[in-house]
């Protein structure tokens, strides 16, 4: 198999966009698969590298909200505040967007989805780029999001030049996606900054039902993030002893009699956070293993652990 090139320039990185090229990029969620935003033969690649349906828009990245503004037409006060607090982070805000940004990207809506990550190497490259970068994660569609750029290589190594390799993605889920409505304000989509720290700067949040595969509420497609083995979701799991042709994905301790080789634990501190650091990974390391189906357990619906179950059930509906 022939891999990407793989390192920390950016001035490649930056070389290769210009061109209409694309570079697999860091974030502190999760890799992502960049392009020119604004050049429409640039993001059309993007969809045919990753074999994503053209009706599912892109998030456009950049590094400073007067950027954002040559993007939107509307920048309400919530989200303001929003962006005040969070940014650079892990949150995607849904503002009208101006007709600069191609309806490709936004596969036709008439909002754009837009986020300052977080992350130093990143944002660099995003601050040397007079466009901002459509990128989705950078794996194929409907499979698990990568972390790392080994992962990308796995599966993405043939179709892209080059990774700019920025380590371990520290969030390691994707960001939230808030939409406003009238006076309402909607996550789309559960992800690396919690519901609670929002309500805290603006007050009760609508959740969409995570139920969707209507392509007005994309996001929301409940094939998202799966394996390729049997993927089950319990509430507990019950320790099936001697059960070898199973992986077990725990929240924060091994079963008992079960070798522990087949088994991944999120966090042994229960630490919600480090759990949605490992979530993908250890995904792909179960998924990687000589057993027939993996089993999940939820964890506790508190803080990221309400975006984990979220990805986890969407995995088990594949
Ligand atoms: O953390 C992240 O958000 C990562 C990194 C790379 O930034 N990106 C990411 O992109 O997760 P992607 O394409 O895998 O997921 C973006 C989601 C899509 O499911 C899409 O449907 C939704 O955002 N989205 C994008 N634009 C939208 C819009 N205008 N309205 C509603 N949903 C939108
Ligand atoms: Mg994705």
């Amino acid at each position: 198999m022939i891999l990407a090139v793989t390192g920390n320039d950016i001035n490649l990185a930056k070389e290769t966009l210009v061109k209409g090229g694309l570079v697999a990029i860091p974030t502190e969620t999760v890799y992502g698969l960049a392009g020119n935003a604004l050049d429409e033969k640039a993001v059309l690649s993007i969809f045919e590298v990753k074999n994503r349906p053209a009706f599912d828009p892109l998030i456009i990245h950049t590094d400073s909200v007067e950027k954002v503004m040559h993007y939107v037409s509307d920048f309400p006060e919530k989200a303001r505040r929003l962006a005040e607090k969070f940014w650079p982070g892990p949150l995607t805000l849904l503002l009208p967007k101006k007709t600069v940004i191609p309806d490709l990207v936004t596969s036709g809506l008439d909002s754009v989805a837009v986020r300052i990550p977080n992350h130093p190497l990143l944002l660099e490259l995003l601050k040397r780029l007079d466009f901002p970068l459509a990128a989705p994660s950078a794996n194929p569609f409907g499979y698990i999001s990568p972390t790392n750029a080994a992962h990308v290589n796995a599966q993405l190594g043939e179709k892209i030049p080059y990774i700019l390799d920025g380590g371990e993605s520290r969030v390691g889920i994707e960001s939230t996606i808030v939409g406003f409505e009238n006076n309402e304000t909607i996550i789309y989509r559960l992800g690396g900054l919690a519901v609670d720290d929002i309500e805290q700067v603006i007050g009760k949040v609508t959740l969409m039902p995570n139920s969707s595969s209507d392509p007005k509420a994309p996001g929301m497609l409940k094939s998202h993030y799966a394996p390729r083995k049997p993927f089950f979701l319990q509430n507990e799991v019950i320790s099936k002893s001697g059960n070898e042709q199973t992986g077990y994905l725990l929240f924060d301790k091994y079963l008992e009699g079960v070798s522990h080789a087949n088994q991944r634990v999120l966090s042994f501190n229960s630490d919600m956070q480090e759990a949605a650091h490992n979530l993908f990974a250890y995904l792909r390391e179960l998924d990687a293993l000589p057993v027939e189906q993996i089993i999940a357990e939820r964890v506790p619906a508190r803080g990221l652990g309400l975006a984990i179950n979220d990805r986890l059930q969407r995995a088990a509906a594949h």
